[in-house]
């Protein structure tokens, strides 16, 4: 298999050969049959052998052995959501008086949760937004940088090359969120990073209809000690929503493709609207993150999310959201639908006022992630909504 569809219908493996079947079932159940030993792990033991659904399901695996396929990495292992993977691998990989760098502009649960590890004495520091800031923050006492390929909601394209590099010098461990990217645009494993993980409720599962998170490592070792955490957690995916996002990953080219053509084309025409002030998405000509994302990325396309500043502020912002009609003011990204999301109430909400600033996140911002709906429908969607009052 070398082709990124093939390897996202086909990577499961699943063959039952006495029936003839070739879709990976969902194996529903909670116990497998086990005589030989009474079924606790010995430590350090994956315990590869099903006995319980809270550490192992044919289901899971499938989900676990297509997700390696697309980033060609040795292990994956899938989570119930995207943020129950973070703070397993947290929890598995972090210890007192550990340094955690996080990027400024990334995921704001992911920023509260890496706050609360002070708790337990891990520091958390932040850096960036750009590449050159957050190269700056890393020494030899960070010992984890957390940082997004695509940052939310401004959609700057980071060099992880570049971060993968000065971690490799610092002996820090890079943990990279491509949520936004998918292993179709990014894959961090082979560039250097020490975790790729994804929220797969997003593009990767792709329907808006259900959670997962999946986390992909190169070190037997290290996924030893990520897989016995699960277990202690019961962070787990479920055998239904490992199955939902084996369906989703079977089209997951052909979505982000359709959406990545939909998306440039709504920037090209939002840029030239007269009620709009200022678009951000990468695959825009004049983007200064166009020529990172065409050196980095595996072809020439930039994902389906947007933003763009309306002039008017926060009460032209609601009316807008009020107001169209086919895209949905609702949070989350990456699904069929195009929903479209206000970051000052959202992934911005929790910033301090200074950082929003220093960003350039404001009252007049919008997100949209655009769905598989006609682009067409879509343009008039906008356009009807930024006129009316
Ligand atoms: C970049 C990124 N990472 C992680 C998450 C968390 O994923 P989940 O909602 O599946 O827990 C999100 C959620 O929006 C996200 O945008």
């Amino acid at each position: 298999m070398t082709g990124k569809s093939t390897r996202a219908i086909h990577g499961h493996g699943y063959y039952d050969k006495t029936l003839g079947v070739f879709k990976l079932p969902i194996y529903q159940t909670v116990v497998f049959e086990h005589p030989e030993e009474g079924g606790v792990p010995r430590k350090g033991d994956r315990g590869f052998d099903l006995k319980y659904s809270r550490e192992e399901n044919p289901t899971v695996r499938g989900l676990e052995r297509t997700i390696a396929e697309l980033e060609e990495a040795p292990y994956s292992l899938a989570f119930s959501n995207g943020m129950s993977g973070i703070s397993t691998l947290y929890l598995s990989s972090l210890q007192s008086g550990d340094t955690v760098l996080i990027g400024k502009e990334s995921y704001g649960v992911t920023q509260e949760l890496a706050l609360d590890l002070s708790r337990f004495g891990i520091k958390t520091i932040f850096g960036g937004p750009e590449t050159d800031a957050l190269i700056e923050r890393i020494d030899r006492n960070v010992r984890m940088v957390v940082v997004e390929t695509m940052t939310n909601p401004l959609l700057r394209v980071l060099d992880i090359n570049r971060i993968a590099r000065r971690c490799k010098e610092t002996g820090s461990r890079l943990v990279v969120d491509g949520t936004f990217t998918t292993p179709l645009l990014y894959r961090p494993l082979k560039n250097g990073a020490w975790v790729s993980l994804h929220s797969t409720t997003k593009y990767l599962s792709g329907h808006n209809d259900s959670l997962g998170g999946v986390v992909s490592i190169n070190s037997e070792d290290d996924l030893q000690e990520l897989w016995s955490m699960r277990r202690k957690v019961g962070s787990i995916i479920t055998p239904f929503e490992a199955f939902l996002c084996i369906r989703g990953l079977a089209t997951l080219e052909a979505r982000f493709e359709a959406q990545s053509r939909t998306a440039l084309k709504l920037a090209n025409f939002l840029s030239s609207h007269p009620r709009i002030k200022e678009v951000f998405y990468p695959g825009l000509k004049g983007s200064p993150y166009r020529k990172v994302a065409d050196r980095l990325f595996e072809r020439r396309i930039y994902g389906g999310v947007l933003s763009f500043k309306v002039k008017g502020g926060q009460k032209k912002v609601m009316d807008v959201m009020k107001k169209t009609k086919v895209i949905k003011p609702a949070p989350s990204l990456g699904g069929v639908e195009s929903l479209l999301t206000y970051p000052l109430l959202g992934p911005a909400m929790t910033m301090s006022e200074k950082l929003r600033q220093e960003l350039g996140i404001d009252e007049s911002l919008m997100r949209l992630s655009v769905g598989l709906e006609d682009e067409k429908d879509l343009e008039a969607d906008l356009d009807a909504a930024l006129r009316s009052s």
